[in-house]
């Protein structure tokens, strides 16, 4: 199918009452595990790039090229969006430029004026293109990639005014983290997810820091207009797990096993039952 924008694949989870994963992408083995497992499982899915892993990869053009090379030779069928994670106002005009098909402009560091301002010009140059945007109102806890939100849960009124500029997607911060939840976490705010999901008109929701939420929330945020899920760490964490147990068990001493191919295999395997594990829990698999 190729790559297309977020908007399409969104709109029918909401509809259709599923979430489709964002996995974050940092390298080919990651990009390529993600990919086959969406091509599993029939799910559409969003491939994350977060300003760090871009310019990781040799910036936005280099992930372009890699992941329209992969779709083509890899004989992806599914819906694909390739998508900038927690971008800067430039970040996102760059990923415009540079052949995204879906931007975040998180401008919920910014008072709500300018968030607005600045998600509303986004907007306008994303759409001339057919591109879709997701921005943020209350930040999302914890640290990501050098970007480190406080964790304010979002007030409804103002999602309310973002929900409205023209954006496809909005992430509003409900007391989800980045990265592993400390043992205290309260929890998913769900009463005030539900408002947002009431008063933004049917947008599809954006839950952050998919690792680590208990199935149970995850289905119950769902239920509140959650329509897409962004997993990072998770994917992150299994796949050193993999590599470490590789080269503990002395693996890379016998034979061939040094060989990048053999030594990445486990990690990416790992990467790949995660991803297909949550697609299962979003419930996207088979809603290509
Ligand atoms: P985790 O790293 O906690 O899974 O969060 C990912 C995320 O929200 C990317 O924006």
């Amino acid at each position: 199918m190729g790559l297309v924008s977020a908007k399409e694949m969104l709109e029918k989870a909401r509809k259709e009452g599923y979430a489709v994963g964002q996995f974050n992408i940092n390298n080919l083995e990651w990009t390529k595990a993600v990919l086959s497992a969406a091509e599993e499982n029939k799910s559409p899915v969003i491939l994350g790039v977060s300003e760090g892993a871009g310019k990781y990869m040799v910036g936005y053009n280099t992930v372009v090229a890699m992941v329209k090379g992969m779709i083509e030779t890899l004989n992806i069928t599914v819906p694909v969006a390739l998508h900038l994670d927690h971008g800067s106002y430039e970040g996102a005009l760059a990923c415009i430029e540079a052949g995204f098909t879906s931007v975040m402009f998180d401008g919920s560091h910014y008072p709500i004026e300018e968030n607005i301002q600045k998600t509303k010009d986004i907007v306008k140059h994303a759409t001339e293109r057919g591109i879709s945007v997701e921005a943020e109102v209350g930040s999302i806890g914890g640290e990501e990639d050098g970007v480190t939100g406080t964790g304010e849960v979002a007030d409804p009124k103002e999602c309310k005014m973002i929900a409205d500029l023209g954006i496809t997607m909005l992430a509003a911060g409900i007391g989800n983290i980045h990265g592993k939840y400390p043992e205290n976490w309260q929890g998913l705010n769900m009463a005030v997810l539900k408002e947002i999901g009431e008063t933004t008109n049917e947008i599809p929701l954006v839950l952050h820091g998919g690792t680590g939420i208990p199935d149970v929330m995850v289905r119950e945020a769902i239920s509140y207009g959650v329509s897409k899920i962004n997993v990072n760490t998770e994917c992150q964490l299994v796949f050193a797990a993999a590599t470490r147990k590789y080269i503990e068990e002395g693996l890379d001493l016998k034979g061939k096993g040094f060989d990048p191919r053999k030594l990445l295999k486990p990690g990416y395997d790992a990467i790949i039952k995660v991803v297909k594990e949550k697609m299962d829990l979003f419930e996207s698999s088979f809603k290509a």
